[in-house]
Order: C-alpha cells, then structure tokens, then sequence
C-alpha cells in the first residue's frame, strides 16, 4: 500500500487515512494512493469508508509545487469522482483547513464531518486559478451558487458552523478527536443504513441572474486585472447549465486554461515567497528572545500606529511621550486606531477595554526598565535619534532590544552611538502601522544573530511580513521607491503628464499613480526627501522645480484639498493648475508623446534597475525579498509576482538593452546595475538567483 495514503480496518469501516506532511498535499502519489484504497474499500467487505487527514488538518489542497509542471495521472478531478462512484458508502471527517482540492476531496465523499477546527475553502484564485477537481460544480450543487458565489472568486473559506448552515457538510463533530468522531459517525450512518449519495448526482442549482450580475459587477471591479476571480464565476455558472460530467470538464477546461498564464506564475511564485522570506541562515536554529514588554518613543501617528500593532497581538506597550499632553494626545490615537478594529469586527468592546488596559502612556524614559524591547519612532533626526537612544542605552535592561523606526537614516551610526550595538536593530513599519504587513527588518553590521531572530519572530506575532534589509538610504523599498519615482519626473519633464502616468501605472495594476499617491501622503513629505538630499545632490539629478513650486502654493495634496488633484472629499479630478508650473520646468527640452505601455516600461526598468543594485549591493539578500517588499508595502499587483519576478518574465536582456538606450539621453539617471548586466551576459535570471540561495 501506498506510503502517503493507508488503508486500515476498524471492524466494517475501512479507515482511509492521508499522511502527507506537512500539510497532506494531494500530489501525485497521494491521488493514487486514495484511487487504489476506493478500489480496495469496493473490493473488501467493508461496508462503509471514513476519509481522514493525519496531523493537524484533513488536506491543504493540490501540491502547488507540481502546477506549471505537466499534470500526471490519475488527475484530481477524475480522483474525486472515482470516490464519487464508489459502490458502498464514504464519509470524510473534516479537522482542520480542507482547502482547494482537499474541499473536493471532501465533495466526492458521500457524508461529510466537520470537526469545530474544520475551514472549508477555495483559495485557488489566490494562485491565478479556479477550482479544478470539481468544486464549482460540487458545492452549488449542495449549498445554492450564492455561497458558492461568496467563496470562489474570493478565494474565500467558511468555518465548520457556516458550512453547516449553508449545506456544505452534514454534521459538527464532537470532542477533538477527529478519527473518534469520524469513526462514530460512520458507525451511526451503517445503523441506520445510509445510502450511498453522491453529491454529484444532485439536481443542478437554480440559475440566479441576480446573483450572478452582482458577482460579476463586484469582481470587474475589484479584481484590478486579475482574471481567475471572473473565471470562477464562470464555472459556478456552468454548474447551473450542464449536467456533472460536463461541467467538470468545463472546470478542467477553465483551470487548464488557467494554468498556462502568467498570472498564475506570478501569484505562485508570491506564495512560495511568502514562506521563502522568513527563512535565512543567518538566524536558522536560534532562538528568539522573549519579548512581552514593549516601549514605544514618540506617540505620532507612527509610534501610536506602532503601538496599536503590539496591543493587538497581546504585548504590554508603554509609550514614551515629550510632556503629558502628547502622552494623552497618543492614547486618543490608540483608542481611535483600536475603535477602527471594533468597527471593521477585528476586536469586540469588552477586548478593546482589555487591550487598552495594556497600555501606559508616561513622560519618564525609567519606566521602560523592564521592557525586553523598545522601538523609537520619534522625528526623523540623527541627533534627535541619538539622544533617544543615550537614555535608552541609560535605562534599559541588560539584553532588552533596542530597535529604530527610522526609514532611511545610517543605523549603524545609531548602534554604534550606543555602549550595545549588538543588541540595536531596525525595524521599519509602514503606515498604518497597525495595518500595513510589512515589516523592513534593517540589520547593521554589529547586530547579535538572537536580535535578528527576535525582529522576524515579532513580526510573525504582529501578523507582518518581515523582510531582511542592510543599512542604506531608503533600505529596500523606499531606496528602489526614490528611483521609480524619479522616473515618472522625467517623464513628466519629457513630455507626459501626471495624470497619464497615473493612469498607466494603474492600467499595470497597482491600486494608485505616484502623483495620487505623493498627493495621499503628502506633498510636503517629497519636499522635505528633496531638501534632504540637496546638499549631497549630484548636480546631474533631475529637481522637479514644479513639485517645489507647488509645495510654496499650499498645494499638499489631499490635505490641503489640492495638489495633482483638486479634491471634494477623497475624489480627485486633474488639477490643470499644475501644467504651467510643468511647463516651465521643461522649458524647451524636447517633447513628445507616450502610450501607457512605454510608461510602464520605463518606470518599471527604472525598478529593476534599481532592485538589481539593491541585490548586488547586498541590501536585499535574494531577489524575492525585492519582490515580497514591494508587493506587501507598495502595492504592487500579487499577480505579477513582484519586479524582479516581472522583468524574468519579460527577458532581463531587452531590459537592459532599454537602459542602454536610454542612457544616451541620461547617462546619469540610467547607470546600468552591474548586476543586471552580469545577469545578462551569463543568460541567468532573477530567478536562478533565489534558487541558489535556497
Ligand atoms: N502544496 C505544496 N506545498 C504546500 C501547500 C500545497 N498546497 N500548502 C502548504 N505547502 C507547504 C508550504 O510551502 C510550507 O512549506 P515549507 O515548510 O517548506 O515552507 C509548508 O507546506 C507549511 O505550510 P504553511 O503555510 O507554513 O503552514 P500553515 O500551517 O501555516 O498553513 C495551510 C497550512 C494549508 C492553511 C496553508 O499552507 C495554505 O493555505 N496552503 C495553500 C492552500 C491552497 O492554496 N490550496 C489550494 C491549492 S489548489
């Protein structure tokens, strides 16, 4: 019998288990393995079959590592509908996620138990794809479309008790013993001699027009050129119109289809990547600190968003402020923050009062003694920064941590200011920080392997996503964010208009333009970079005097009502205003006219570039830490992958071969990475890199 898939007896029940860590997998073995115990469990005289997953949930789903690899028999699809058919009862005993395939597996069985840990889901669009083993068609069958509506262009699951209040499964089980309660349940279904009832066999669902329009409505709108999500409903539709068979194979014609787009190459190289990011060798087998008393320096909405983020996942915060009136100006940001968590259902009252209980809010740095961990994130100011961390250095616990919420200042310079530079670390969240899941874990040369290890664990705890980052201006994001900016000014200085980038960069699926988003956080916040960097500018780099123009105006964006765009409410329309201060900044440079598809190009070569130094210079470590930063911080489309995993796609050499074109025009700005370079001289990839570093 099959290593993956055993075949025991329990008196008449034939126990089918799935055993295929971590987290039972339906790859190919698997499939044949549960084909061959149906044909057994047909042949034997058992009279009733009980499908189980072993370890901690029934099946996560088909081996994602298998997809773009050409499919192998017996194909999952026709698994669940040979399970389907058997001769002799089948009940599945659910615990735990059966997600995707695992749900469809559940679907072919005849009875289906739901342990209360159980989660029934289809999050194959979350891969660029729909359900393939039969879901679309199953589920409607059972349920109605409308929570298949619900759930597949989603990628949704439902809990063990909502599965029982639409259909999707018969019974809760008690206790937490699933083989138990499966076991028993089988017993029960024998006595009373349950039929065979194949789901399958079901009439079609009713065709719900109404249902179907708001579906389609809400995913054009919301899927921002993801096509799985549309597709899905596709395929629920089919499953009104045609009998199982037919639709299965509509299904199987749609996830083929799937397949071979490169959306669905995109959003399966991010799902490896979510997973790839937190492993480094660096900290591999160390054990993090404890950290369960956090201070917070400076209360402003990043400290408070901060904060927010460490009540929520249960850590005690104490918050340093200047005087008592910021101390309490930072609690009402925090109870504000934690009032968005009750109304968006993330927190109930009585947890908020809780939770709030966590905090303290005080103007003595002596209260912060026992904290394992403090995060400044007060003005950005090297010398404000080093007299936060001499009290620091002053009044913490030996071993405590002590990390900086700086976004582009020398860490390092910061670590060494301090008698425990081992023990000081960046960690770079973005705002809101209680909302935003990326987290830059900026590591200095002197910082201890345990401080390290103690930032991704935190993350973890916060629900972020840490990236490792080396100490530069910007670290990863904001460095590579600088740049790709910078091309859309020269852009503008050659002849496009913001309006029109802004539209290009969205038509490529990112949820804004650089000018809604400079308009979003802030005019000012580009002046203050430029002022910055002024006194180090090369003379070279291209000043975008009209953003300084409207910077004296007032114009700061969605604040001030105007900036790119004036504003009534949060809705922009093209602020024409800004074209005269445009104008003069270009003088009589040379213009002309650009597609959308030329802008993408040149502010997402602008991009790689960039993360191409980022990764030869060592401040990324792999080329998909570039492509996780960016896609949890910046809001680049899951489904391109990210930059790096973009340009692989597109071919690295005509890349290249653009920046040396347009270097004959700006030599300055389009400074070949060396690495992209060496790259294409040897006929490697981004992606060979991350493969090395495995
Ligand atoms: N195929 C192949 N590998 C898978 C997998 C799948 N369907 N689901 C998870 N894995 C791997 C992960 O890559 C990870 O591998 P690693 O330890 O080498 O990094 C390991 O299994 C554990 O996964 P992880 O996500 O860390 O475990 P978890 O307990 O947090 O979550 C699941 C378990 C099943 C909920 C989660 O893995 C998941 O959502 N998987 C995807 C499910 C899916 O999309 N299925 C539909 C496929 S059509």
């Amino acid at each position: 019998m099959s290593d993956v898939v055993r075949y025991e007896r329990e008196g008449p029940v034939a126990v089918i288990t799935v055993a295929n860590p971590p987290v039972n997998a339906l790859g190919q073995a698997v499939r044949q393995g549960l084909w061959d115990a149906a044909d057994r469990f047909a042949e034997d005289d058992a009279q009733i079959a009980l499908i189980l997953g072993e370890g901690r949930l029934f099946i996560g789903g088909a081996d994602i590592s298998e997809f773009g690899k050409p499919p192998t028999r017996p194909f999952l699809p026709d698994t669940c509908t040979h399970i389907e058919r058997s001769p002799k009862p089948v009940v599945a005993a659910v615990h735990g996620p059966a997600l995707g395939g695992g749900c469809e597996v559940a679907l072919g069985a005849h009875y289906r138990l739901a342990m209360k840990d159980a989660r029934f889901g289809f999050p194959e669009v979350k891969l660029g794809l729909i359900p393939g083993a039969g879901g679309s068609q199953r589920m409607p069958r059972l349920t109605g479309v409308g929570p298949a509506l619900d759930m597949m262009p989603a990628g949704g699951s439902v809990s063990a008790e909502e599965a029982l209040r639409i259909g999707l499964v018969d019974r809760l089980g008690e206790g937490d013993d699933v083989r138990a309660a499966g076991l028993a349940y089988a017993q029960e279904l024998l006595a009373a001699g349950a039929p065979v009832r194949p789901v399958g066999a079901l009439p079609r669902p009713a065709y719900d027009a109404e249902a179907f329009e708001a579906a389609r409505a809400l995913w054009a709108r919301k899927a921002r050129g993801e096509v799985a999500p549309l597709r899905a409903i596709d395929a629920v539709d089919a499953a009104t119109k045609m009998d199982l068979d037919q639709g299965v194979q509509e299904e199987r014609r749609i996830f083929l289809e799937l397949m071979e787009t490169p959306q669905r190459a995109g959003l399966i190289h991010a799902f490896f990547n979510d997973r790839k990011v937190s492993k480094l060798p660096e900290i591999d087998g160390i054990a993090p600190r404890d950290v369960a008393q956090v201070g917070v320096i400076g209360g402003g909405t990043m400290g408070a968003g901060i904060a927010t983020a460490c009540l929520l996942s249960g850590l005690s915060v104490t918050l340093i402020e200047r005087d008592d009136t910021a101390a309490d100006k930072a609690r009402q940001t925090i109870t504000g923050n934690l009032d968005g968590a009750v109304k968006r259902g993330k927190l109930t009252e009585a947890q908020q009062e809780a939770t709030l209980a966590r905090l303290q809010t005080v103007t003595d740095y002596a209260a912060l003694s026992d904290a394992d961990l403090a995060i400044e994130a007060v003005f950005e100011d090297m010398g404000v920064k080093k007299e936060v961390f001499a009290q620091l250095d002053a009044v913490m616990k030996p071993g405590a941590i002590l990390a900086t919420n700086t976004s582009y200042l020398d860490i390092d310079a910061i670590a060494q200011s301090t008698s425990r530079a081992a023990d000081v670390i960046g960690l770079h969240f973005f705002s809101p920080a209680h909302v935003m899941k990326l987290l830059e874990v900026v590591v200095p040369d002197a910082t201890a392997p345990d401080v390290t290890a103690t930032a991704f664990a935190l993350a973890k705890r916060l629900g972020k996503v840490a990236v490792r980052a080396g100490v530069c201006d910007g670290f990863i994001g904001n460095r590579i964010l600088a740049t790709y900016r910078g091309a859309a000014d020269r852009l503008i200085l050659d002849g496009a208009s913001p309006w029109e980038i802004d539209a290009a960069i969205k038509a490529f699926g990112l949820p804004m333009g650089p000018f809604e988003m400079g308009d979003l956080a802030g005019l000012d916040i580009g002046y203050m970079t430029r002022q910055r960097k002024a006194a180090t500018r090369d003379p070279r780099d291209v000043v975008p005097t009209w953003a300084d123009a409207m910077y004296h105006k007032g114009w700061l964006g969605q604040k001030t009502g105007q900036g790119y765009y004036t504003y009534d409410g949060r809705k922009g329309t093209p602020n024409e205003a800004v074209m005269p201060l445009i104008e003069e900044a270009r003088g009589n440079r040379p213009q002309r006219g650009f597609t959308p598809e030329e802008i993408q190009r040149f502010y997402m070569a602008a991009m790689v570039n960039e993360a191409a130094k980022v990764v030869g210079e060592g401040i990324a470590q792999r080329p998909l830490d570039v492509d996780v930063t960016l896609l949890y911080g910046y809001g680049f489309p899951r489904w391109r992958g990210g930059p790096m995993h973009w340009a692989d796609t597109v071919g690295l050499g005509g890349l290249l071969a653009d920046i040396r074109l347009w270097a004959d025009a700006d030599p300055y700005f389009w400074q070949p990475a060396p690495l992209l370079e060496r790259l294409v001289a040897e006929g490697r990839s981004f992606a060979d890199l991350n493969t090395e570093a495995a």
